[in-house]
């Protein structure tokens, strides 16, 4: 069969309300035209973000019933521990509440000033934890992973001259890990491939280095291993999984993405002394070693979550899903990132709105137009995300985020409806200007004012 439907039916539904064009324009204003300050109740198909936005299961939410509540020692953190050891090969494994909370860990034990530390493109809270102990975070994805109408099979590979040049010029001494995010998030949801994880591994082994992945997307990471790497089609996804996570010395890992829950994170780690670091960290903020933050319920959706999301029919869908709407995106005329990656869509912003100057934000202004034409929340990834400090992004992008098991087919035929009915009238997107903005991470609490 061609046709490559969602693998699951629909026993719970949650009614999804299309407001009118007049509450819309109310709502905008209401909010400084910034989508983050808007009720989820107003937006009828919610592309912020795929984290923590995913459907659970039918065992998952028996699993919460299974719930084991005590303090120490529960039942449930067993059932994920064993889930996470056979799945990864870890066995020095801390439940957290999110991936930010993995990353805090790690980095006070490892960073601190003078520090530096690769990754093929840091997410915005993983430099942020980096860059709050004092170290320097630094991205070195390959350079066709820069330019989004460049395709290549794995854009979010890490460039190995490029870390070997970096830690012959500061020194190995000043690199506590080498990082790298599967898939890679801010470079557009690019797959990193096995030959290059290898290869990152080689050179860590040269120079002594940990290496670790943020494997926040380490699912669809190895299905495209799967679909696009020469000698990998016959070999399972967990097969995949294990090899990626047998090749580094740890993992921060956030499970609101390929975990499929709503809350909750993971370290995993093999050095002993750093395990037993962690864990004092981890009851000093989180919690308990054996509950980490979470409830004793989260722990058993997780553990499901993490068996599902290796099961090749449902990343067959999840990916083929995203695929689908970037083509049709690319056969009207819209410039994405190319090709399609694993959680999202990217919609070249500066390709639909050439009217617009990166100063007067022309994703958000896309991202305005979405809403008010048809209710859809993106994010604007560009200027206003990353342009505070007065640099200009390499890309103004606009992300469609796709939630887990949320949306089905028509959803997604709605959605580019939308965009393309928006392109064919793109003059009459309206640039902004910035009202208010707060000293940091402007991009949650900015008002704007459109010209
Ligand atoms: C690649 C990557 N790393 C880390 C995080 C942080 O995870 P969390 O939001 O659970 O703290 C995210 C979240 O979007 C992410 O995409």
């Amino acid at each position: 069969m061609k046709t490559i439907i969602e693998p699951f039916r629909i026993k719970v539904v949650e009614p999804i309300r299309m407001t009118t064009r007049a509450e819309r324009e109310r709502i905008l204003a209401e909010a400084g035209y910034n989508l983050f300050l808007i009720r989820a109740e107003d937006v009828l198909i919610d592309l912020l973000t795929d984290s923590g936005t995913g459907a659970m299961s039918s065992l998952q939410w028996s699993g919460m019933m299974r719930g084991d509540e005590s303090y120490a020692g529960a039942r449930s953190w067993y059932v994920l521990r064993d889930k996470i050891a056979e799945l990864t090969g870890f066995t020095g494994i801390l439940p957290t509440h999110q991936g930010r909370a993995s990353e805090r860990i790690l980095f006070e034990l490892v960073g601190g000033r003078g520090k530096v530390v690769p990754n093929n493109n840091h997410f915005d809270t993983t430099r942020a934890n980096i860059e709050h102990t004092g170290a320097e975070a630094v991205d070195l994805v390959i350079e066709e992973g820069k330019h989004p109408t460049t395709r290549h099979p794995f854009k979010g590979n890490l460039d190995l001259a490029k870390l070997e040049a970096l830690i012959q010029r500061v020194g190995p001494q000043r690199i506590p890990l080498v990082m790298v995010t599967v898939t890679n998030n801010s470079g557009g949801g690019q797959p990193v491939s096995l030959e290059n994880l290898r290869g990152v591994r080689a050179i860590c082994d040269r120079y002594r280095l940990p290496f670790f992945l943020d494997a926040c997307r380490f699912a669809e990471n190895a299905w495209f291993i799967k679909q696009r790497e020469p000698g990998q089609k016959d070999r399972s996804v967990r097969e995949i999984v294990r090899e990626m996570f047998d090749l580094v010395d740890g993992a921060t890992i956030s499970a609101k993405k390929d975990g499929l829950v709503n809350i909750g994170g993971l370290l995993l780690l093999r050095d002993p002394e750093l395990i037993r670091r962690a864990d004092e960290l981890l009851i000093l903020t989180e919690g308990f070693i054996t509950y980490g933050g979470l409830a004793g319920r989260d722990l058993e959706a997780m553990a499901q979550g993490f068996d599902e999301v290796v099961q090749e029919d449902y990343l067959q869908y999840r990916i083929r899903s995203i695929e689908y709407l970037g083509e049709k995106l690319l056969a009207a005329g819209i410039q994405i990132v190319e090709p399609p990656g694993g959680h999202a869509i990217y919609i070249d912003a500066r390709h639909f709105c050439p009217h617009i100057p990166p100063h007067q934000f022309p994703g958000q202004a896309l991202v305005v137009g979405l809403y008010r034409h048809a209710g859809i929340r993106a994010v604007e990834i560009g200027s206003v995300m990353f342009g505070q400090r007065g640099q200009a992004p390499s890309m103004e992008l606009v992300r469609l985020a796709i939630p887990r098991r949320v949306y089905t087919q028509s959803h997604v035929d709605y959605v580019v409806e939308a965009i393309i009915e928006l392109y064919q009238q793109r003059d009459k997107l309206r640039p902004l200007e910035i009202e208010w903005e707060p000293p940091s991470l402007r991009h949650f609490t900015a008002r704007f004012r459109e010209l």
